[in-house]
């Protein structure tokens, strides 16, 4: 297996993740009833965002917590649903990917995850 270099690597994680976590049971509903994803326009600003984060290409305009305020209004995301949401992702990613690249993307995932769950759990206590 080899480590995620490219933006095609980039690409096919980001695809099979959503093929995943959109039919996952317990937060696949989020992006299907929810936000009503359209993924045309939603998979390239992932590309974008990954390819920020892993390939070091600031290619990401945008601000990823903020979009995830209107969901948890409708409903909570709590915690069980960031770590499932982490639970795919590292999944998808070790059944693909090898190298300090691949195992980058698991924690930042995990360090944004948290910091997003924290920001949740505030705004439903204000
Ligand atoms: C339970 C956990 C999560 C759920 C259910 C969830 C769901 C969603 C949904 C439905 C959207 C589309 C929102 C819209 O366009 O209306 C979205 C966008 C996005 N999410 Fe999440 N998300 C979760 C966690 C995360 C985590 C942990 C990260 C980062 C590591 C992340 C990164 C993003 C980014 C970058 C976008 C696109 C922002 C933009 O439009 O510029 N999400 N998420």
């Amino acid at each position: 297996m080899n480590d995620i270099t490219t933006r095609e690597d980039v690409e096919y994680l980001v695809k099979e993740f959503y093929g995943q976590v959109i039919k996952d049971d317990l937060i696949g509903f989020f992006f299907t009833d929810i936000a009503k994803i359209d993924l045309i326009k939603h998979l390239p600003k992932m590309y974008n965002f990954w390819e920020s984060i892993l390939l070091g290409n600031p290619v990401y305009e945008g601000n990823p917590m903020r979009v995830h305020f209107p969901l948890n209004e409708v409903t909570a995301l709590e915690e069980k649903h960031f770590n499932r949401w982490l639970q795919v992702w590292e999944k998808t990613v070790h059944d693909n990917f090898e190298g300090d690249i691949a195992e980058t993307a698991i924690t930042r995932a995990l360090n944004i995850g948290r910091i997003m769950n924290h920001k949740m759990a505030n705004a439903r206590i204000r």
